[in-house]
């Protein structure tokens, strides 16, 4: 690299998780890049894509550890972008649904580096597809809404209105929600969803040992407990979950990501 120009850095997005999802694009930039930054979500094959002389760097969350805070991250590849012309930041699914993806992006920007977003196969939609699970149905409904259920809900100015979605869409899919399940659920049914709503947790979806679980509304954060489902899992609410075509479910990936906390 000359001395005052940067690399580019990519925004890549790696997928639910079976390698095969990944994005002939991602493949190629993986193949050829200088320098990779990857978070958890992301499986050792589709690490092992780039070439032995890449420099590799883990920022993502390890049971009972902290990631690096996001301004780290963002300097991590600033500093990488002077050393490499191509530079590979790797997220799980699609780097700007729930990814953060835009913060690097715009701090990269804002410091003369070139960025390039490669989108990923987002979670919400290839994990229930792996049981064979629709999204839209023209019987079921007309609209779905991607929303994390990350955020604490007592907090004053909570950012997801739960009573307001209830009757806003026909069905959820919910990222990162186990943690609040039982609040999400009696904000739903209290803004007016029935109980009985068709509902389903899939745990490390498309990958080994994905599993799914299905309870009418009411029951999902009991069960969940029960069955002691963890995180990575996508939530899926909404009458489609009825329509669900079991036959048509492609074979999981064999190969495995670390369970989050
Ligand atoms: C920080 S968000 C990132 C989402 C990602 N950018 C995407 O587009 O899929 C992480 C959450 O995605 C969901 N997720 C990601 N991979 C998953 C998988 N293989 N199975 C189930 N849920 C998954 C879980 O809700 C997890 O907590």
């Amino acid at each position: 690299m000359k001395e005052g120009k940067y690399g580019t850095v990519y925004l890549v997005g790696a997928g639910p998780g079976d390698p095969d999802l990944l994005t002939i694009k991602a493949q190629r930039l993986l193949r050829q890049c200088g320098a990779l930054v990857y978070d958890s979500l992301v499986p050792q094959e589709i690490l092992e894509l780039v070439s032995n002389t890449c420099e590799c760097q883990f920022v993502g969350k390890r049971r009972g550890h902290h990631s690096l805070p996001q301004s780290k991250i963002n300097s991590v590849l600033y500093q990488l972008a002077q050393r490499h012309s191509s530079v590979i930041r790797l997220k799980g699914g699609d780097p700007f649904l729930f990814g953060r993806g835009a913060e690097e992006a715009s701090y990269l920007v804002r410091h003369g580096v070139s960025v390039e977003i490669v989108p990923g196969v987002t979670a919400g939609i290839a994990v229930p597809a792996y049981f064979g699970i629709p999204l839209t149905h023209r019987l079921a409904g007309s609209s779905m809404t991607f929303v994390t259920g990350h955020e604490d809900i007592d907090k004053r100015r909570a950012g997801v209105n739960w009573k307001g979605l209830a009757k806003a869409s026909d069905g959820l899919i919910i990222y990162m929600g186990l943690h609040n399940l039982a609040k999400i659920t009696n904000e739903l049914i209290a803004g007016g969803l029935d109980p009985l709503t068709p509902s389903v947790v899939i745990q490390q979806g498309t990958i080994t040992g994905q599993r799914c679980l299905k309870a009418p509304l009411s029951d999902l954060a009991e069960e969940v407990i029960q069955n002691q489902f963890s995180s990575p899992s996508i939530i899926v609410i909404g009458r489609v979950v009825d329509f669900q075509v079991e036959s048509c479910a492609p074979v999981p990936a064999d190969v495995t990501m670390p369970i989050l906390f």
